[in-house]
């Protein structure tokens, strides 16, 4: 994956799957911290605690049509390459948040590509989900 923008559509892609409705994205960089936080809300059906546990292994997936499910392993991947780590909360009917912690200045750190056009295109393609997106940087 080459920038924080494709992730961000993988990640969204299966929460669409997962029907959601409304879907937050976040990402949130500070100086002082050098951390630059991904964090992905849906009201989706979510994971009960044995799907959450599988559902980074990149051999585990729930589509019919293939058997391996790159989009978690692959974030889990670029998080670990920056120093970062990664939380994966859900539960049946509640939904799931993924949080993606990576170290801003780390030159393994993905760019973020072009976030504006991704969020357009992810409302084009799909007008009843609800999407809420926030670009927060702390410069101090
Ligand atoms: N937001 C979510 N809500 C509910 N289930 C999810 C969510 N995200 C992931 N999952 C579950 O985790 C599995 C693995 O997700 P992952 O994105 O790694 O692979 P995939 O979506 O199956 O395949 P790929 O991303 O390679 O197309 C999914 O098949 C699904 O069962
Ligand atoms: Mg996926």
């Amino acid at each position: 994956m080459e920038d924080l923008s494709l992730h961000i559509l993988d990640i969204v892609e299966n929460s669409i799957r997962a029907k959601a409705k409304n879907i937050t994205i976040r990402l949130t960089e500070n100086a002082k911290t050098d951390l630059l936080v991904l964090t992905i809300s849906d009201d989706g059906e979510g994971m009960d605690e044995a799907h959450v546990k599988r559902s980074t292994d990149p051999f585990f997936t729930t589509k019919s049509e293939k058997k391996t499910g790159l989009g978690l392993a692959f974030l889990t991947q670029s998080v670990e390459e920056a120093e970062g780590s990664m939380d994966l909360t859900s539960a049946p009917g509640r939904g799931t948040t993924v949080t993606a912690r990576f170290k801003r200045s780390h030159i393994n750190r993905k760019p973020l590509g072009d976030l504006e056009e991704t969020v357009r295109c992810l409302k084009a393609t799909h007008p009843d989900v609800h999407f809420s997106f926030k670009h927060v940087v702390h410069e101090e």
